[in-house]
């Protein structure tokens, strides 16, 4: 009976659970035994991390969000490709995966990730690892697929906040600023800003003027009416997106920009705005995945296991005009989807005049 191993990397998101449970349902019904290991990658190094997941382990688990094998977004395997940073992992490390898949008599792997991830997972691949990958990001952002699972449940933290800050925004008649996760691409901004009725939605992917923004809410102001601005964090004010250095390996964080656009409006228009800001941040990552990403989540799952059943290795399960289909695992590695003025959503923002920059 074949071991396959399941790996998850990288950020978690709703509905990993689902597509673990999916992969190890279908694959015992083809005959096969599953390990998944714990912490992404590095559970593949040494010292390794891995336990035997078969039905009883994943009975009940699809509907909860995080991921039950623990994830982390570095590590020794760590291959971000995304903006042009692709990394060449060390042949050693790669050397080192392979030799202890081999010494527990793991056959290949289905690998859950993001760019990084399956960056990481195309070089195993070469090595001669058996991989079949499935692509995981919330920010909806990976070009190779029209749709991730997690970002459906994403948006819809968004839009239930942006429900509530409605509310509490027009009692005071003020301009409330709602950051939403989006490094990149601003696609939880644009749909959550669009499905929960934002007046201004900003994305990284447009330059938008200050001065343009600002006269835009006093004529809101002067007609009486709150306003909500959606920013999505990788947004840029004045050109620059705001970001820190959070820990001693520099590692750099995108994340305040509304708090910083709300100083630079109040600079620009002293006094003339009352204005708050709310950081949704990691409310939109966890939780319990909503039924769009749960259903997704269990194709994407089975459809992983029956393409590794079929011989189908270093490619990639990809949804693209309603069906579950394959590409090599490079099309998911180092281009990303952006929203651009084609996009539906964004067209649709400015028939209805919400400001987008
Ligand atoms: O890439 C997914 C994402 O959710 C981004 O939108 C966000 O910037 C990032 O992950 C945050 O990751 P973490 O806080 O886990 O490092």
């Amino acid at each position: 009976m074949k071991k396959v191993g399941i790996l998850n990397s990288g950020g978690d998101c709703s509905g990993l659970n689902a597509v673990i449970a999916s992969i190890v349902k279908t694959g015992t019904d083809l005959g096969y035994q599953f390990v998944g290991f714990e912490k992404g990658w590095e559970g593949v190094l040494s010292p390794m991390m891995y336990r035997p997941l078969g039905r009883p382990e994943v009975r009940g688990i699809s509907y909860l969000g995080g991921t039950i094998l623990g994830t982390v977004n570095k590590g020794r395997f760590g291959a971000k490709a995304a903006e042009g940073g692709g990394r060449r992992i060390p042949d050693a490390v790669l050397q080192e995966a392979k030799q202890n898949l081999q010494a527990i008599g793991v056959d290949g792997l289905i690998v859950i990730g993001g760019d990084g991830t399956l960056a990481g997972a195309e070089q195993l691949c070469q090595m001669g690892v058996k991989i079949v990958g499935v692509p995981k990001t919330i920010d909806n952002d990976l070009s190779a697929t029209d749709r991730t699972f997690g970002f459906s449940t994403a948006a819809q933290v968004v839009v239930d906040a942006l429900d509530r800050i409605h509310t509490t925004a027009s009692s005071h008649g003020r301009v409330i600023l709602v950051e939403t996760m989006g490094r990149h691409t601003g696609w939880i901004a644009l749909r959550a800003g669009l499905a929960g009725g934002a007046h201004a939605i900003l994305l990284p992917e447009f330059e938008f003027e200050l001065a343009k923004l600002v006269e835009y809410l006093r004529r809101r102001q002067r007609q009486g009416k709150a306003s909500v601005v959606v920013v999505a964090e990788g947004a840029k004010v004045g050109g620059a997106s705001v970001a820190e250095v959070l820990t001693a390996e520099q590692e750099v964080h995108l994340g305040g920009v509304s708090g910083y656009l709300m100083r630079q409006l109040e600079m620009a228009a002293p006094g003339e705005f009352e204005m708050r800001n709310t950081v949704l941040g990691h409310v939109q990552r966890g939780g319990t995945p909503n039924s769009a990403d749960r259903v997704i989540a269990k194709s994407y799952g089975c459809e992983a296991i029956k393409a590794y059943h079929r011989g189908e290795f270093g490619k990639v399960v990809v949804y693209n005009h309603l069906h579950m289909s394959l590409e090599p695992l490079d099309a998911c590695v180092g281009s990303l989807k952006r929203v651009t003025c084609d996009t539906m959503e964004y067209v649709t923002a400015q028939d209805l005049g919400i400001f987008m920059h």
